[in-house]
């Protein structure tokens, strides 16, 4: 197969690719198959010799050989062609005002409506169940309201309230000014989620008080040394064995190899065209951004070399925590899994690898066992019960 050309505009690259398939299963049902579980992400396979353009999207696809080089390339470019001191100095220290500008000029108009939330997330369709008591959820970056009105729509919870918060004054707006606004439901409020000091928790919330988070594509939005500050004030807000529900940009994402010169404003952290920024997360970095912060330390990212053997070494063997080893990461990872698609144009014959991230995370409960509900382990245990 020949390489992708080095300087080919992203139309062409995306007409180029030949994406991996699976073996072909001969059983014509299983590509019309749609999501049926949590972290699932769909089961339409790309399978040899079907015909890509058949459908829309395909499931489960990682990127070719030739496509990760290009990636590789076009990354070592972006970083030889920063964004100017000047401009890393503007994005960087009023982010805030960029999105203003945004709703100001998209207001209710570019993010779809997230529809697929209590399929993903079924804690969501528990506390919005009838008589699930008292519940308080809290979305972190809310934007137009994209998450919080579909989940007050489907809510049947007399006792349920969603805290809409954003930094920008215009997103909250947005969501104040929509007819779905409904005070008893959802509350909109302006909230930097890396504020410290007095204002560092929403308005209406106090500590311990929320029992789900949820963080869709807003920590991509902050800078690397802003998400010790994200996180610890997330931990202040949860209750304990509260969760965070997480969706976001992951690495080599179309998104991230598309970005030309002087966009780069450190590794994987790039400002649009607009002035938003952007971060794309590696799975295993997710993973010990939120597994091993601590709430006395921080983040525990100094030296991922150094982390990455010491997970090697500790394997599956892991000894049981004892009880009076009180673990002090402050989140257990209970789900966290890599999206990967491949999008189709089938007008224009484009193939687009999409890549995204999705957690779950609980606030941890003293001295509580890592409860471990992955896909993987639940097979297992229906294998060892049959
Ligand atoms: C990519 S948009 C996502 C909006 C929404 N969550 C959705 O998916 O439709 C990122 C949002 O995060 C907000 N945001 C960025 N940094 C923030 C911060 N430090 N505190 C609160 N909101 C923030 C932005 O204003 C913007 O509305």
């Amino acid at each position: 197969m020949p390489a992708l050309p080095e300087d080919g505009d992203y139309v062409t690259i995306a007409q180029l690719v030949q994406p991996p398939t699976v073996p072909a299963s001969g059983d014509p049902s299983r590509e019309k198959v749609k999501r049926v579980d949590p972290f699932m992400f769909g089961q339409r396979y790309l399978e040899e010799g079907t015909d890509i353009f058949k459908y829309n999207a395909w499931d489960h696809v990682d990127t070719d050989d030739d496509y990760k080089a290009y990636a590789e390339l076009q990354y070592s470019k972006q970083r030889d062609n920063p964004a100017s001191d000047f401009h890393k100095n503007l994005y960087n220290s009023n982010p805030a005002k960029f999105w203003d500008r945004f709703y100001k000029n998209h207001n209710q108009n570019f993010f779809k409506d997230r529809k697929w939330l209590q399929q993903e997330f079924p804690i969501l369709a528990e506390v919005t169940k009838k008589d699930a008591g008292p519940k308080v959820v809290l979305e972190v970056g809310a934007g137009a309201g994209n998450t919080a009105f579909p989940l007050v729509k489907n809510n049947e919870n007399e006792e349920f309230i969603v805290h809409a918060c954003d930094y920008s004054k215009n997103a909250v707006k947005v969501m104040r000014e929509s007819e779905d606004y409904n005070e008893k439901y959802v509350r909109a409020d302006v909230w930097d989620v890396t504020a410290q000091g007095e204002d560092s928790l929403p308005p209406g919330l106090g500590e311990g008080s929320v029992d789900v988070i949820i963080l869709i594509f807003i920590i991509s939005a902050l800078a690397p040394n802003q998400w010790d500050a994200a996180l610890q004030n997330v931990y202040r807000l949860l209750k304990p064995g509260g969760y965070v529900l997480f969706r976001d940009y992951g690495r080599g994402d179309l998104a991230q190899v598309r970005f030309k010169k002087e966009r780069f404003l450190d590794e994987n952290f790039y400002c649009r065209g607009d002035g938003t920024r952007v971060y794309f997360f590696d799975d295993e970095e997710l993973r010990n951004i939120w597994g091993r912060w601590t709430p006395e330390k921080g983040l525990q990212l100094d030296d991922p070399a150094k982390q990455d053997n010491e997970e090697k070494q500790d394997g599956d063997e892991k000894e049981p925590i004892q009880s009076t080893e009180i673990p002090e990461n402050g989140f257990e990872v209970i789900n966290l899994a890599k999206d990967q698609r491949l999008l189709v144009n089938r007008q224009k014959k484009l193939k687009m690898y999409r890549c995204w991230l999705q957690a779950r995370f609980r606030k941890r409960v003293a001295g509580d066992q890592l409860e471990d509900n992955t896909p993987e382990k639940l097979a297992k245990d229906i294998e060892t019960t049959l």
